[in-house]
């Protein structure tokens, strides 16, 4: 069981064995939960081909995924179905030919999803199952067409021991934040820490460089040269495709991923916990008197129901990336962070600043010495006209300092004006902006996120949480 790390634990630090026999216990399905889920994939896989029978190109419909490399972990019942055709189609036949065939053919609950291409998810009991179509055609045609490459290699050299390690690693990365190579976390994807877990030989092996390199350049193709490769894909973290030596497995992982797997990778290996694996969540305590001195702000996005996810949340990180930076350009506020919440029918970006109003007064900068006497005279005779202080000179420049109107004195109207200039569609259709923490917190109440909100306000990492 388990050979790997738990050799390893002995030697680094023997309170590891203990944690990690415990999430094993927990992530390694056993042999019934294996058939049910084995069973009912090869079900579904059947049924889908059989729905297909008419379709003029030929093809064949195979599990992949974290179920085909025994990767996936107990309780999960996400099953990845791909339908790969021979015969390159256009979208409009992946549409009407195979995705409405399989709607009206079969008796499932259906959700229509976008990623480079359409595709399905059914949700069939407790179970969901992606249903992704893609070619079979002797060269990359769309993204997931490397797929059952994937699966073959790690057939090769992925073996039962292996799987619990890439368990152990999927679910430190859950608990940390930092599973998943969706836009919404950048993570690591379950292939990335399937092909970590075969260069490094184990889990701890993977932490132990996660903490130690400044950099992980792992080439299954043994085709680049290690500059060369820094310099054409530009990450923390590059991990060559062994399917393809032009893709980086990690293209999506952020550099805030990279730190902080890093720092839990350092933190676990000296003070190991079961709470890198599985953090505390009970959160749901906030004293609004300890944040009377703290000023949150949000953005409430009203999400259009047409968009996916990767799209809504790329859009919100655009939307969050413009804000900030126009916060950062108003010279008395100091933003301390921003993040974005996700509930049912909004998003949310939150926003803690030092203070939610601007000084009373405000510089007005005139034309320098050089500029022309008309001009001025102009300037200087407009705001002595309005009982401003000054002017004095600042450099070449005349200075005014005048009392700033009501309309700029708050930081949400300033807020307000931007997010009316920048484009919110097509993933938003409207947006409001809540100016105290008290309607924050009243509407994340109602939108069931209070607790997202909590830990925004509280913001200790996920394996530090609860030791109060
Ligand atoms: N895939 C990929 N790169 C990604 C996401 C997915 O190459 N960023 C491919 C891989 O071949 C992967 C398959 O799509 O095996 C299925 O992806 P997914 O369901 O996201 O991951 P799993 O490996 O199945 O992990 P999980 O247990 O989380 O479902
Ligand atoms: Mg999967």
């Amino acid at each position: 069981m388990c050979a790997g790390s738990l050799v390893e634990c002995q030697d680094i630090n023997p309170e590891i064995c203990k944690v990690i026999k415990d999430v094993i216990k927990r992530v390694r399905p056993d042999e019934k939960e294996r058939d049910l889920v084995s069973s009912f994939a090869e079900k579904i896989r059947l049924e889908i081909e059989r729905s297909l029978q008419d379709l003029d190109v030929p093809f064949s419909v195979e599990i992949h995924g974290s179920i085909a490399h025994n990767t996936w972990l107990s309780r999960d019942r996400d099953v990845d179905i791909f339908i790969l055709l021979e015969k390159i189609v256009t979208k409009e036949y992946i549409k009407q030919e195979i995705l409405e065939r399989l709607k009206s053919r079969l008796n499932y609950k259906f959700e229509q999803r976008y990623a480079e291409h359409p595709y399905l998810r059914a949700h069939i009991g407790e179970f969901t199952a992606d249903i992704v179509p893609g070619f079979r055609v002797g060269k990359i045609i769309s993204a997931v067409d490397r797929t059952p490459l994937h699966t073959e290699f790690l057939k090769r050299n992925l073996s039962d021991e292996l799987a619990d390690e890439v368990r152990l690693l999927k679910t430190f990365l859950k608990g940390i934040g930092a599973y998943g190579a969706e836009i919404k976390t950048r993570g690591l994807s379950g292939y990335a820490c399937e092909l970590l877990v075969v260069h490094f030989g184990s889990f701890l092996k993977v932490l132990d460089s996660f903490s130690k390199e400044e950099r992980i350049f792992i080439d299954f193709s043994k085709s680049w040269e290690k500059e060369k490769a820094i310099k054409t894909f530009r990450r923390k973290i590059i991990i060559i495709d062994p399917a393809d030596r032009d893709r980086n497995v990690t293209a999506n992982t952020s550099v805030k991923t990279f730190y902080l797997t890093k720092l839990a990778s350092k933190m676990f290996l000296e003070k190991p916990s079961i709470k890198f694996f599985y953090p505390c969540v009970k959160e749901n305590r906030i004293d609004l008197t300890s944040l009377k001195k703290r000023c949150f702000i949000s953005v409430m996005l009203e999400k259009n129901t047409e968009i996916p996810p990767d799209t809504y949340w790329g859009q919100a990180k655009r939307i969050e990336r413009l804000v900030r930076r126009f916060l950062g350009n108003i010279r008395e506020i100091y933003l301390y962070v921003t993040n974005i919440i996700d509930s049912k029918k909004y998003i949310y970006i939150v926003i803690e600043v030092n203070r939610a109003e601007l000084d009373p007064y405000k510089e007005i900068k005139g034309p320098p010495v050089w500029a022309s006497t008309k001009d001025i005279f102009r300037f200087i005779n407009d705001y002595i006209s309005k009982n401003a202080i000054g002017p004095w000179l600042k450099g070449s420049k005349l200075v005014f300092l005048v009392n700033r109107p009501k309309s700029e004195k708050y930081l949400i109207d300033h807020l307000e004006k931007f997010i009316r200039r920048i484009r919110i569609n097509p993933s938003f259709i409207s947006f409001r902006i809540l100016g105290t923490t008290e309607e924050i917190i009243s509407m994340m109440k109602k939108y069931g996120v209070l607790n997202e909100f909590i830990s925004f306000v509280n913001r200790r990492l996920p394996w530090l949480r609860c030791n109060d």
